[in-house]
């Protein structure tokens, strides 16, 4: 027997329940999110025990959440959403630094260092390395003043907020260009790390036969007043991961030597 109210009017009634809202970005918004939902429901003829399954899935994310560990953008990044959200919202010039996710582990207030000071402490093991360059424009005029908040994993693998015992803030630091534009960042060679498994991702990677690796690079977000602030990685060359990034991050622009101890690299920002 053919079901004498269809899924087609279904999904009507309720795209037609958000006409009301103030706000017509957010109707847009819901009405896609419905459609698609209920499609994704109908192709695959979800079971009401995958559904719960699903239901299940992101309570235990929520609850794998704190002010330490940001599950639900573990989740976005895995599915390769994070990286889909940078690409359709790039606006950029084709000359200028290429963005990629943001992870996270990004913290904000990381102490303000000296030109050419280490974000390492003290004693840290790990290969020095100094990644020096230019902020500029396209069209090479040097910044001044910009800011880069640069992130990196730990010689072992960890961020600082993943471990009660590293000292928070290590491998972080806020430097800020000369009136040359430039800028000199020490640190140590930063390592492939494993994106954490312990919690609802890393049931999903392992389910899926997925790895867990990010290949090593250190993290900056380059900000100047009156230019677009850039949010992306260096990765080094070297990593046997770059072709299976966990969280779909790398672009070829991104990739540089770090063998020798010293990288130049240049962000080149675009005017707002
Ligand atoms: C990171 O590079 O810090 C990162 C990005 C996405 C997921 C996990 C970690
Ligand atoms: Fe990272």
């Amino acid at each position: 027997m053919s079901p004498v109210f269809t899924v087609d009017q279904h999904l009507t009634d309720v795209l037609e329940s958000f006409d009301e809202a103030a706000n017509p970005r957010l109707t847009k918004v819901l009405r896609s999110l419905v459609a698609h939902l209920h499609a994704f429901v109908v192709e695959t003829g979800l079971t009401r025990e995958e559904w719960m399954s699903g239901i299940e899935f992101l309570t235990a994310t929520g609850h794998k959440c704190d002010d330490r560990r940001q599950e639900f953008i573990l989740l976005s990044d895995t599915l390769g959403v994070s990286m889909l959200v940078e690409m359709v919202n790039q606006d950029s010039s084709d000359g200028a630094t290429e963005a990629t996710v943001l992870g996270p582990f990004y913290v904000p207030g990381a102490p303000e260092r000296a030109m050419g000071e280490s974000i390492a402490p003290e004693g840290s093991n790990g290969v020095e390395i100094v990644i020096s360059g230019v902020v500029r424009t396209a069209g090479g005029e040097p910044l001044s003043d910009a800011t880069l908040d640069v992130w990196q994993v730990t010689p072992e693998g960890l961020y600082d907020v993943q471990d009660p015992a590293i000292e928070p803030m290590s491998h972080r630091g806020v430097f800020r260009t000369g009136d040359d534009g430039r800028f000199q960042v020490r640190s140590t060679v930063p390592v492939d790390y494993q994106i954490p498994t312990d919690g609802p991702v890393g049931k999903m990677l392992r389910a899926t036969g997925r790895l867990s690796w990010r290949p090593a690079h250190t993290h900056f977000m380059v900000s100047r007043p009156g230019y677009k602030t850039v949010i992306t990685h260096v990765f080094d060359a070297a990593s046997p991961h770059l072709g299976a990034d966990a969280v779909f991050g790398v672009r070829d622009s991104l990739v540089v030597d770090f063998s020798t101890g010293e990288t130049g690299f240049d962000f080149v920002l675009d005017p707002i």
